[in-house]
């Protein structure tokens, strides 16, 4: 972790002894020049890279079925994903591929991978999604309308290999949003009814950092300071939600996210309000420590006063970073809303995780609030 940390790639690789290595990533850093640059460092130490840049945003169950097969014809011995969540994620499902056989569907759910996969490198190019440290790959699948998630311990990386440097040259918007994708991770895991001593000290720091930074990161990309503490707040946050896992923002965000292409961190980012209003109830104590993480004064308030001080400190955030608000802009419409509800219902995964109950009524009324 720390600028300039991808000169390391080489020396990683090596110390495996793989000769030839498949490369995850996408068309938009293939045209940054970025892939090339990971290729670069690699070539010059004679080992064989294979690339596909196939990723897209949301990726189908289809684009890593695809790299599956090239990545096996390719006879690499190790993968590396280079980009964002979704790079990332069908790296993850590639490498373990490879070796378990048979269709991708049977892995869906929590711990049903039987067996290790390939050994993987995994390099962020946004501050994040936190992928390059979490046993999660999430897959749309486009016949369902449904985003689907492969939990297993064999999904954590060899190696991540965090270089803010890498970071420098993403656009405001994409800041903004991968960046509250961020900071939902460390909020949504220290709330989590698994926080334990441990993720919270992950969390903390994570919330602490992003909230400081993102909006100098946002303003001034080239900030490279501000790009620095957010790789190292991303990588946290997903270290934190590792293992105390995300809630509600996050089961809300996946129908809408499937159905209407919203990308993932500005679905979260416009569920984030509401839900944080709903579940504060459910842990005022935390909700108020939140307030003072992020620099509210807290001082003589109430727990209940902290608490809407924090839901207030994240709305005047998202409208900084002038992230989407509504859901309507997407193309959504109130005759959507109770299946979009059912929808949430089905993620039971996260929701078990979330500080206050949530009924389908409930479910609805939120996402009424920012249609
Ligand atoms: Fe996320």
């Amino acid at each position: 972790m720390g600028p300039g940390a991808v000169a390391r790639l080489a020396d990683e690789v090596a110390s495996g002894g793989h000769k030839t290595v498949f490369l995850v990533t996408d068309a938009g850093l293939v045209k940054a020049g970025i892939a090339e640059k990971i290729e670069a460092l690699l070539d010059g130490k004679g080992c064989k890279v294979v690339r596909f840049d196939k990723v897209e945003p949301d990726p189908r169950l289809e684009t890593a079925v695809a790299a599956v097969k090239e990545a096996k014809s390719s006879q690499a011995s190790m993968i590396i994903g280079l980009g964002g969540g979704s790079a990332l994620d069908i790296a993850k499902v590639a490498a373990i591929l490879v070796t378990n056989d048979g269709p991708l569907d049977p892995y869906f759910g929590i711990g049903l991978v039987p067996k290790p996969g390939l050994q993987t490198i995994l390099i962020p190019t946004t501050a994040g999604t936190g992928s390059e440290v979490t046993p999660i790959a999430i897959l749309s699948d486009e016949k369902e309308k449904l985003k689907k998630g492969i939990v297993s311990p064999y999904l954590f990386p060899s190696v991540a290999i965090c270089d803010p440097e890498l970071t420098l040259g993403l656009p405001p918007q994409v800041t903004a949003a991968t960046g509250m994708d961020a900071l939902i991770h460390s909020v949504e895991a220290f709330t989590s009814k698994n926080a334990t001593g441990l993720t919270d000290m992950f969390a903390r720091r994570a919330m602490a950092l992003v909230f400081a930074n993102l909006r100098t990161a946002f303003a001034n990309g080239q900030n490279l300071s501000a790009r620095t503490a957010m790789m190292e707040g991303s990588l946290l946050a997903g270290m934190a939600f590792a293992n105390a896992g995300v809630t509600a923002v996050h089961a809300f965000a996946y129908p809408i996210g499937a159905e209407f292409h919203i990308p993932h961190g500005i679905a979260n980012s416009i569920m984030l309000p509401p839900v944080m209003a709903f579940n504060m109830l459910g842990n005022l104590e935390k909700f108020a420590q939140m307030a003072a993480i992020f620099g509210q004064s807290t001082q003589g308030l109430t727990q209940r006063e902290a608490a809407q001080k924090m839901v207030a400190a994240i709305r005047e955030l998202a409208g900084d970073l002038q992230v989407p608000a509504t859901l309507s802009q997407y193309g959504v419409k109130e005759t959507h809303i109770p299946a979009l509800a059912k929808g949430v219902m089905k993620v039971t995964r996260l929701l078990a995780n979330n500080p206050r109950q949530l009924t389908l009524q409930d479910a609805e009324a939120i996402y009424r609030q920012v249609l």
